[in-house]
């Protein structure tokens, strides 16, 4: 059995069972870079106080370099009675460099060590997923610029609206995955602060170099109060609050790749290397992908309430309950990790079926708003063009017409201001190009936007 490093103070060993029960090393075994780079700094910080020699300190950091090869390479064993990722590297140093390693713990806790490890691990996951978000946004501009001048039916209530660009439609995810990496980007910021020499909670009596350890780990600040640096997970629950929006965008975008590719709508074709079969039904091609997405979401939605309710309640300072905290973290990470690494492979290969987009926008009087914009431009008052483009789409419904197929004749029927011009005015380019205002879907403003995202992209450095 493995000596306990706090074995000091108990009479009797502790019982198997509860070995089990406390062991976290299962799960932040993948924490071993991190813990041992916090420990390289501190060691290094320990010799500058005077508490460590620099022998001391290269023996340390020689021993910490060998573990760190061990683990990577898998010749690392787990021993519950050790606990955690901390005490299975203290131990293994203990045991290839002798009572040198019984030093590195001055000044130090595992629960500032752990938090300092969460970090380290986080900031880097973090900067990841911000780099992965710049790849899917490009893709959503690809697309946009690939398929310009593409209409298709805009919906709201699921029910055919107005015609837009598909480019639009494509943009409107680009903003909103964009929002995601700033939100990511803003997150890091307090992800990214040194907790180490808080100490156990009211930080310590040795002459530690808090600064010094601030530069060698690279962290732009040093936590202030000893007792939240220890007891602090917001930047956990944070981060995964921004996952779980970031996943609600990517639920939505899979929602309408679903809708898409059935023969109901018929939009897309996600390729056959992103789909699956039926073991059954041989006509059948699934959009899997986006349906596992829809599902992961909840999956990280469950993450965040899993750490608030951790959290809740906990009083100063630390609690074992925090212990608990890796899992969803881990998990959230992985997870929306997988989620934008296929969807930048899946988008590239979709196949956008135009013409059946274009089609669709004649049919289900996406032009009645622009009959009755025509009507305001001729002077009637909007609140009456909508009554007389409302009786005109009756009658049509009754003919089983749609607007544009009614003859001028017709048309004419319903108001005095209807001119022959009418008929372009209800054209699906014409509708989506007059929609010039700010934001709007014009085919000159979708390519302004496209433009913009293109700078945006070229000046962020992933
Ligand atoms: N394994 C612990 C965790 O992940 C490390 C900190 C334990 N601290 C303690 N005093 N038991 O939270």
């Amino acid at each position: 059995m493995a000596e306990k490093l706090w074995d000091g103070r108990f009479d009797i060993p502790t019982d198997k069972s509860v070995e089990r029960f406390t062991s976290s090393i299962a799960t932040d075994s993948r924490m071993f870079r991190e813990d041992i780079e916090g420990s390289i700094a501190h060691s290094r910080m320990l010799v500058a106080a005077g508490i460590l020699s620099s022998e001391e300190a290269d023996a340390i950091e020689k021993g910490l370099r060998e573990i760190e090869k061990d683990i990577a390479e898998g010749r690392f064993v787990h021993d519950d009675s050790l606990e955690d990722i901390h005490m299975h590297i203290e131990s293994a140093l203990t045991e290839k460099i002798g009572d040198t390693a019984r030093k590195l713990h001055t000044a130090r806790s595992r629960n500032d060590q752990v938090a300092l490890d969460v970090r380290l691990w986080l900031r880097r996951e973090t900067e990841e997923i911000i780099a992965g978000l710049h790849a899917l946004r490009r893709a959503f501009v690809d697309l946009a610029e690939a398929h310009m001048g593409v209409p298709m039916p805009g919906y709201t209530h699921l029910q055919r609206a107005q015609p837009v660009l598909f480019s639009h439609h494509m943009m409107a995810y680009y903003e909103m995955f964009t929002r995601d990496a700033e939100r990511f980007k803003d997150a890091l910021k307090r992800i990214n602060v040194l907790p180490l020499g808080a100490a156990a909670l009211a930080g310590t009596p040795h002459p530690i170099d808090r600064e010094m350890t601030r530069r060698l780990l690279n962290f732009p600040m040093v936590s202030a109060n000893s007792m939240d640096t220890v007891a602090d997970r917001d930047f956990v629950a944070e981060f995964l609050s921004c996952a779980s929006i970031c996943m609600m965008h990517f639920s939505r975008i899979s929602e309408e790749l679903i809708l898409w590719s059935s023969s109901e709508f018929a939009f897309i074709q996600l390729s056959d290397a992103f789909t699956t079969g039926s073991s059954i039904m041989p006509q059948k091609k699934n959009p899997d992908i986006p349906e596992l997405v829809r599902g992961k979401t909840g999956r990280v939605y469950g993450h965040l309430m899993n750490i608030l309710t951790l959290m809740k309640s906990l009083p100063m300072a630390y609690n074992r309950d925090m212990q608990e905290d890796k899992f969803p973290l881990f998990d959230g990470v992985d997870t929306l990790k997988s989620v934008v690494d296929i969807y930048i492979r899946m988008l590239p290969n979709m196949k956008v079926l135009s013409e059946r987009m274009r089609t669709s926008c004649e049919k289900g009087f996406l032009n009645a708003t622009d009959m009755a914009d025509y009507l305001v431009e001729k002077g009637l008052p909007f609140r009456k063009c909508h009554s007389v483009v409302g009786k005109a789409v009756a009658y049509a419904l009754s003919l089983g017409k749609e607007l544009q197929d009614l003859s001028f004749e017709e048309l004419k029927g319903f108001s005095d201001l209807v001119e022959d011009d009418l008929f372009e005015a209800l054209s699906v380019e014409s509708m989506i190009n007059r929609r010039t205002s700010a934001g709007g879907t014009a085919r000159e403003n979708v390519q302004k936007a496209v433009d913009t995202a293109r700078e945006v992209l070229a000046k962020e450095q992933v």
